[in-house]
């Protein structure tokens, strides 16, 4: 079976820290090469822009195109609309014979909904639609972001996921809050969703039995190691974790305890917008004498990241929305439990108690709360938390079973294509 993935502005192989990248580009890469290992072929296109070649591998029948779009140069994803015509008609120009025997298009995000949508239509094939985010729900959680509407374009893409979903022959939803929204905002049928979550490579993220050795091994001396990561971008929520960190540091201290919190520190060449968080998160750290407490550390190899995610004892997500949150089953895999956001997908992933907390990062009293009380428990308790964590990653979010999921619902929509009158 044939599968074309539509993705303008989120290259599978993206390099890390690169601008508009994150947690989609990993999904697509781990869906597309679990499908290749399942026997389908998959080639995805996205755009041309920087180092990127015409061409790159996945694995044996999974491949990235990439197509010029536009000016020259990055591109933010949402100044993409106006492109996306001119990027869906070279797709086609170029690779017309394939697309003619592919089985199904699948688009992600909103701009690849777009051109998977028209190509759908032009060359008669069954659409997927995974918008990995949704405005509405993006708008509503961030409501100061973009008050004219000229940076997130948010009339343009819900007016756009609205067609596309209108326009679909199936729709998959990475959780229920997801799903609840693209039948009650977006209108959209219930008969087409599926719920399939994002998932984590149980290969390469690893339990480690033994995180107090490791994290001698790698420097940090303190009683308790947390993490976080991500691109320094505010929607990140970095800003506010630094207001929650004093009173975590202060009754830790009260209780005779220490802790180092590993804070990513972006990329280099950082772009102007992310040099300017970074020098936000630098001074506000400075200000609320939390400095000594925090470990910047550089973009890692995926090795080093991993071997943080399997040291730490607490994995933070303090965005004040997360679509699904990724990054959370990545801890989970490494043993790691969490405090996230409750806002978003983290709601679905973490079992309050069980695995990790939920706690609002934009009051610091009940993020620390939860932090603390991650932290303040036995021996025993913590172990237990952690041992809850990996075995839900391993029964729930495996790409391997992530992957069949969407493949079974490919092989329905392309039989009943077969069948149709
Ligand atoms: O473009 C980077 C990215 O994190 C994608 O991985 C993800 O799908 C998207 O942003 C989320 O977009 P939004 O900002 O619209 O929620």
């Amino acid at each position: 079976m044939r599968i074309a993935f539509f993705s303008p502005h989120s290259d599978p192989l993206a390099a890390p820290g690169q601008p508009d990248s994150g947690g989609q580009c990993t999904y697509e890469r781990e869906v597309a090469l679990h499908l290749a290992r399942l026997g389908y072929e998959v080639r995805v296109f996205t755009r041309l822009w920087g180092l990127g070649a015409p061409r790159e591998p996945i694995a044996e029948s999974a491949t990235v195109y990439r197509y010029p779009m536009g000016p020259a140069g990055f591109l933010r994803k949402e100044d993409m609309g106006p492109y996306l015509p001119q990027f869906t008609a070279a797709v086609i120009a170029d690779q017309l014979e394939w697309l003619g025997t592919a089985d199904v298009f699948h688009g992600h995000y909103w701009d690849g909904g777009v051109c998977a949508a028209a190509a759908g239509l032009s060359l008669g094939k069954p659409m997927v639609f995974t918008a990995h985010s949704l405005g509405a729900l993006k708008r509503d959680r961030l409501p100061d972001s973009d008050p004219d509407g000229a940076v997130f374009r948010y009339a343009v893409r819900i007016a756009a996921e609205r067609r596309i979903l209108g326009a679909a022959d199936a729709a998959i939803a990475l959780g229920q809050v997801e799903r609840d929204a693209l039948v009650q905002r977006y209108a959209c049928d219930p008969a087409k969703i599926a719920v399939i979550p994002g998932g984590v490579d149980l290969s390469a993220f690893r339990r480690c039995d033994d995180k107090a050795r490791l994290q001698r091994r790698l420097g940090f001396a303190t009683d308790f190691v947390l993490l976080t990561v991500g691109r320094l971008d505010p929607r990140k929520g970095f800003l506010e974790l630094m207001e929650a960190i004093p009173r975590v540091l202060r009754e830790l201290a009260d209780a005779g305890k220490s802790a180092t919190f590993l804070m990513p520190l972006g990329s280099e060449p950082a772009a102007p917008e992310e040099a300017a968080y970074r020098v936000r998160l630098v001074e506000r750290a400075k200000a609320l004498g939390i400095e000594p407490a925090i470990h910047w550390f550089p973009r890692l190899s995926d090795e080093d990241l991993r071997q943080y995610y399997s040291a730490a004892d607490l994995f933070l997500c303090p965005s004040p929305y997360e679509p699904f949150g990724l990054v959370l089953v990545e801890a989970f895999a490494s043993g790691t439990p969490v405090v996230a956001t409750p806002h978003g997908g983290p709601s679905e992933i973490v079992s309050s108690g069980e695995d990790g907390y939920l706690a609002d990062p934009r009051r610091p009293a009940e993020f620390a709360s939860a932090i603390l009380r991650a932290l303040l428990v036995s021996a025993a308790d913590r172990r237990r938390m952690q041992q809850a964590a990996f075995a839900k990653a391993k029964r729930l979010y495996a790409w391997e079973s992530v992957a069949a999921r969407i493949a079974e619902r490919y092989s329905r929509l392309a039989s009943e294509a077969g069948h149709a009158p």
